[in-house]
């Protein structure tokens, strides 16, 4: 048996050489072969991932993406655990990976209310924080790890969930203490940081009227006040039926004349009961287990399965659609077995929402996808 240190160094030198390792994906056909006329498709890897616990995994995004976002590693908690604390590398291998493979390299995320240590919003012992202190900590945060990736970083997600549901800004720490503006001020923070990076506004349940109206409200305002903003992500944690199809394509509709790029940038969708939560990805919310709501813990049944798979095609059709406002559907994460919602919204149930099994194996959804999009032969 070879031992996780002795794994993960064997995994390093292989993937800086470049060096591919056989998948069991790599008879099969690639997503970003089959859609490179209309958008880049990527992956989430996560910080086991590329510290080498799962070499056949990173084989197997090398053969498939084209566009790689970190699950955790560059998590303000990650990177930066202490003020005088930084943990650069996993970010540095995640990196390196992209570039020996010629992939489109998306930063997450620089300011977010969560995964962010609690003593970047405290003050001294008698104080509470100041406005002036946390933005001098946001922007020499920002400085210090977009600043590192300077032009290798094609773009970052700048501030992720800073909206609610029916559109009022998110009651944050970031938002408590220094105001409404937080947001200009990470973005600009951000240009200055590493200015030819391509700056994001990301968030989940955006097909929701309020959430809508207040992103572009955002966005609008940006623009007006020459703020550089490229793009806004849609996370994408969606379910067997929900959102609908239409609400789906009205998303579309209405951020596609803001003038930014559109990016689907955390797909997946759960086939798991909704313990209540009605959807949406707040990473706070959460829900007991009970009776019922860990149903395939043996394995999917074929009639689920081809639900999975036909509702992929069905989103993936209208991606195809509209593959001129769309730059890139990224999913979140590489194959089931690693799948945040195997813990949320409940902690250990068994999940299926990616296109790849815990086995690496292509499930019917990936055919289905592959499918939405014949290759043009000449
Ligand atoms: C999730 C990760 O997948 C988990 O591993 C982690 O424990 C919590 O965060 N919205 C986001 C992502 O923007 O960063 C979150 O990722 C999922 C919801």
């Amino acid at each position: 048996m070879i031992d996780r240190v002795t794994k993960r160094c064997f995994a390093s030198i292989a993937v800086s050489l470049g060096v591919v390792i056989p998948s069991l994906a790599a008879e099969h056909a690639a997503l970003k072969e089959a859609f490179k006329d209309n958008f880049r498709v990527g992956t989430a890897i996560s910080t086991p991932q590329i510290l080498g616990d799962e070499p056949a995994a990173l084989a197997l995004v090398a053969q498939q993406f084209n566009t790689i976002t970190p699950e955790n590693l560059l998590k303000w908690q990650e990177v930066h655990p202490q003020p005088d604390e930084f943990n650069f590398d996993a970010a540095d291998r995640f990196v390196e990976f992209g570039e020996k493979n010629g992939m489109f390299i998306v930063g997450h995320n620089l300011v977010w209310h969560s995964q962010t240590p609690a003593w970047v919003f405290k003050g001294d012992s008698a104080k509470p924080l100041d406005r002036e202190t946390l933005l001098k900590r946001m922007q020499s945060h920002i400085q210090s790890v977009a600043g590192r990736f300077k032009g290798r970083i094609n773009g970052w997600d700048v501030v992720n969930e800073a909206i609610e549901d029916d559109g009022a800004l998110r009651k944050s720490k970031w938002q408590q203490i220094i105001g409404d503006d937080f947001i200009e001020k990470a973005f600009q923070f951000a240009h200055e940081a590493d200015p030819k990076a391509e700056l994001y506004y990301n968030d989940y349940n955006e097909w929701k009227p309020g959430k809508i109206k207040a992103i572009k409200k955002l966005v609008q305002k940006l623009k007006s006040k020459n703020i550089r903003i490229e793009g806004v992500g849609l996370q994408g944690h969606w379910g067997l039926d929900y959102p609908s199809t239409q609400e789906i394509e009205s998303m579309f509709a209405e951020y596609g004349d803001l003038g930014v790029k559109l990016m689907v940038t955390e797909l997946d969708l759960t086939v798991l009961p909704d313990p209540g939560l009605r959807g949406g990805a707040d990473v706070a919310r959460r829900a007991e287990m009970r009776k019922g709501l860990d149903p395939y813990r043996d394995g999917l049944p074929e009639d689920v399965q081809r639900r999975l798979a036909e509702r992929y095609a069905a989103i993936f059709r209208i991606f195809v659609k509209h593959a001129n406002k769309l730059d890139r559907v990224t999913f979140w994460g590489v194959h089931d077995g690693q799948s945040w919602h195997n813990n949320w919204p409940v902690r250990g149930r068994t999940d299926y929402p990616l296109l790849f099994d815990r086995q690496l194996h292509p499930k019917m959804a990936f055919d289905s996808v592959i499918q939405t999009q014949t290759p043009v032969r000449k």
